[in-house]
């Protein structure tokens, strides 16, 4: 008797209906290896390869430097949003550059004319305070101190000069060492910093003790050769923006994600043509998408990753006003089925809400999803938590919402610049729970999307899409009844132990 219950994914996506996450269950599979086994490395875009299947969405409720960083220490990647002018976006890529380096090759510098207003300043925009001081002030310059907390934190005269506080005795490493030999002298020397000096005594680099904490406490950390963490960022499709992608990528971003809510036009062709053809280095999120022959298009054009999602996000009215868009679970499906064919990863944007959600989009051959409603209230988002009635909460916003368009969010609905006098809506602004520290809630979220793959009998996200393929992997859609006999019911009442 065949012992294969239920359908494989192309059975399950035939009747022509879309549907979405929650009209179908995969069947459970055989368990025959822990949990904490589960692989979830990933492949974001077609040279980027993430620890985690978990990208948070270019939105300025959701991303900037300290989401980016966060995720990228805890194995995912941030995508900085735009609803800013050129220079911030490109300084919210550089925080995040500088923040963890094996060696830091721009490190801030200051002079000995500068003041401790000055230390002040660059700790409360960076969050550190151990500077080199050079003899000119300039980056290069001859290193003649240091200062750090211990020389500054009980000085009451924020106006006193630097080389009157400043240690002048030093640990200094010669430029060229390797990082480990590096790292060696500094935990020798028990200082904050060392600094690496060429022959003349010129400030070259300089590494951190606390980046080699970091690096303790985040080993699955995504990084780039230069031992920085990887980070992305989102521009529109408009001409205009060449110069924003020009600035990202001086600043080190490793993945531009060209961001329209339609992505299969000329405009976004062009944009993805013009960036393969100046800045080949950086990988480019092509999107938004739904059908294959979007996708195909897209990737013809040189696209490195494809972004698929058109409605489903959970502050998105994009279906409802433009009449346009996918059920998601078919979206990610078909589009991962071509996209499979060219090597080019999909990322199943939106509409996640649950950790099962995430377990399905990855099942039906996304390999990582995009997130702005689980990653909204975190510690990380920007914007300060509130209290309504008692219940901390941040606000969460879609760019499309009247609120985001009029900060400038209207970029990725509206294709030029003169469309933008009539704005019509195709997103709402609201507020979500506080969901804490990224620091607890992903390794919550990783546990239990390792029970989950474990629950279907799956190693990790390759053994996933290879079940996906040879049709090991079973689906079957459910029934109303079945969704509802799916979930708590029945209960007078019931706490909520989870947000996801
Ligand atoms: P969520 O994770 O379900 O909250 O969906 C987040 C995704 O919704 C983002 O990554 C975008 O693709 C999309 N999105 C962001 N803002 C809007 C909007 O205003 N309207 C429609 N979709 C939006």
């Amino acid at each position: 008797m065949d012992l294969f219950d239920g359908v494989p994914a192309t059975q399950l996506m035939e009747a022509g209906q879309g549907i979405s996450y929650d009209d179908f269950i995969v069947l459970p599979g055989h368990i025959d290896f822990h949990h904490q086994e589960v692989d979830l490395k990933t492949q974001v875009t077609r040279r980027i390869s993430l620890g985690l299947p978990f990208v948070s969405s270019p939105m300025d409720t959701v991303t900037e430097h300290e989401m980016a960083i966060k995720l990228a220490l805890l194995g995912g990647l941030g995508v900085v949003h735009y609803n800013n002018s050129i220079s911030e976006q490109a300084e919210e890529i550089r925080k995040v550059k500088r923040y963890e380096n094996g060696f830091i090759t721009d490190p801030i510098v200051l002079g000995p004319n500068a003041t401790l207003a000055d230390v002040d300043a660059i700790k409360s925009r960076y969050g550190f305070s151990g500077i080199p001081i050079t003899e000119d002030g300039a980056a290069r310059g001859k290193l003649i101190g240091i200062v750090t907390n211990r020389d500054t934190e009980f000085e009451p005269d924020r106006s006193k000069l630097i080389r009157e506080v400043m240690t002048s005795e030093l640990v200094t490493g010669q430029a060229g060492i390797s990082l480990s030999e590096a790292n060696d002298l500094l935990r020798r020397s028990k200082k904050g910093k060392l600094p690496l000096l060429d022959s003349e005594g010129c400030l070259v680099s300089l590494i951190s003790r606390r980046d080699l904490l970091k690096n303790r406490d985040y080993p699955d950390s995504v990084k780039n050769e230069r031992k920085q963490l990887r980070v992305g960022a989102a521009v529109s499709t408009r001409d205009e923006d060449r110069e924003r992608v020009t600035a990202l990528v001086e600043a080190g971003v490793d993945m531009i994600v060209i961001d329209a809510a339609q992505g299969d036009s000329i405009y976004e062709l062009k944009m993805l043509e013009w960036i393969k053809g100046e800045h080949a280095e950086v990988d480019i999120m092509g999107g938004n998408v739904v059908t294959r022959a979007q996708c195909a298009r897209l990737i013809a054009a040189g696209a490195d990753g494809l972004r698929i999602g058109m409605g489903p996000g959970s502050i998105c009215t994009t279906q409802g006003t433009m009449a346009v868009g996918r059920a998601q679970a078919t979206a990610v499906y078909n589009s991962a089925c071509l996209a499979r064919d060219h090597g080019v990863p999909i990322l199943a944007d939106g509409g996640i809400s649950q950790i099962g959600h995430i377990a399905k989009a990855l099942g039906l051959g996304a390999s990582a999803v995009m997130m702005g409603w689980m990653f909204a209230g975190t510690e990380e988002s920007p914007g300060d938590y509130f209290y309504d009635n008692g219940i901390r909460l941040k606000s969460y916003r879609g760019m499309a919402s009247l609120e985001a368009m009029a900060a400038g969010g209207d970029k990725r609905y509206m294709t030029r610049a003169d469309d933008r006098k009539v704005k019509v809506a195709q997103g709402v602004s609201g507020s979500v729970l506080d969901k804490g520290p990224l620091d607890l809630y992903v390794p919550y979220l990783v546990q239990g999307l390792r029970q989950s793959l474990q629950d279907m009998g799956v190693r990790g996200i390759t053994h996933l899409h290879t079940a996906l393929i040879d049709e090991s992997l079973r689906f079957e859609r459910r029934s109303h009844a079945a969704q509802i006999e799916g979930g708590v019911h029945g209960l007078h009442s019931y706490k909520d132990a989870g947000q996801a």
